[in-house]
């Protein structure tokens, strides 16, 4: 199975990685969904709204506070690394469709990253819609932009929508591709996950990684049922 997929890959010319919380899951991170995805007793669902901003955003920044110090403790994964140091046969780079927003892959090497719902380290002001990088942690308030307005997390919350340039592109490259890895993501978070039912139909072929079944598998030509850092580096033999 696996010299098959080296095989597709190495013969690939448009191919593409997609990822979700399980890519920096071994560096650390709790994932959304699995057994230490509550904060506080609190699911992703319940904290990132723009109701939830709206009615306490101080209890909603005490959670991206306590992520971004987790996120800035940690390093990326082998599996983050591999994807940094893969080059096509034409010696590209393969760009990166993620729902992180912890910046790993960035970290790790990656230039080609579309960050389908934003960025953790930058911040939005909710009045005037300016936006700034933000590296600090440990705050003890809600941050305020230069206007007075509350500063947010440029992030993409339950019920709201894409960047719009950003999953245009996302999903021109999902038609145009012909080899997708989808790595550590639950698959239940639309439309990230339509991405890889659009490459189906275009007939890329697809290999995931995850070591849980997933909703995904009836699209996967082949599921790997392993841990990202055990296989994705073997697969992209870096
Ligand atoms: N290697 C690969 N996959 C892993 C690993 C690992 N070491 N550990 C866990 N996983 C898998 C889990 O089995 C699960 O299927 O990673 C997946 C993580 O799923 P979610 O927690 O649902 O994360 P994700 O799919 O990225 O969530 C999508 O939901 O809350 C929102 O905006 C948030 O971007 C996030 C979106």
């Amino acid at each position: 199975m696996k010299a098959r997929v080296i095989k597709r890959l190495r013969s690939a010319s448009s191919p593409l990685f997609m990822t979700g919380a399980g890519i920096s899951a071994e560096s650390g991170l709790p994932t959304f969904r699995g057994k230490d995805g509550l904060w506080r007793g609190a699911s992703p669902e319940e904290l990132a709204t723009p109701q939830a901003f709206g009615r306490d955003p101080l209890r909603v920044w005490q959670w991206y506070d306590w992520r971004r110090g987790l996120i800035s403790r940690v390093s990326p994964t082998a599996a983050h690394m591999a994807m940094a140091g893969f080059r096509t046969r034409a010696g590209r780079e393969v760009p990166v469709i993620t729902q992180n927003v912890d910046g790993l892959h960035q970290s790790a090497g990656s230039s080609h990253v579309l960050e389908l719902h934003g960025s953790i380290w930058r911040l939005r002001c909710v009045r005037c819609g300016v936006e700034v990088q933000d590296r600090v942690t440990g705050l003890s308030e809600v941050p305020l932009c230069e206007c007075g307005g509350l500063l947010r997390p440029a992030v993409v919350w339950f019920g709201e929508l894409l960047p719009e340039d950003v999953f245009s592109e996302a999903l021109e490259l999902a038609r145009g591709s012909d080899f997708v890895m989808v790595v550590g993501t639950s698959g239940v978070v639309q439309p990230a996950a339509s991405l890889v039912n659009i490459a189906r139909e275009g007939n890329a072929f697809i290999v995931e990684v995850n070591p849980e079944e997933t909703c995904l598998g009836r699209l996967a030509d082949i599921s790997f049922h392993e841990a990202a850092g055990d296989i994705v580096a073997e697969l992209l033999q870096v």
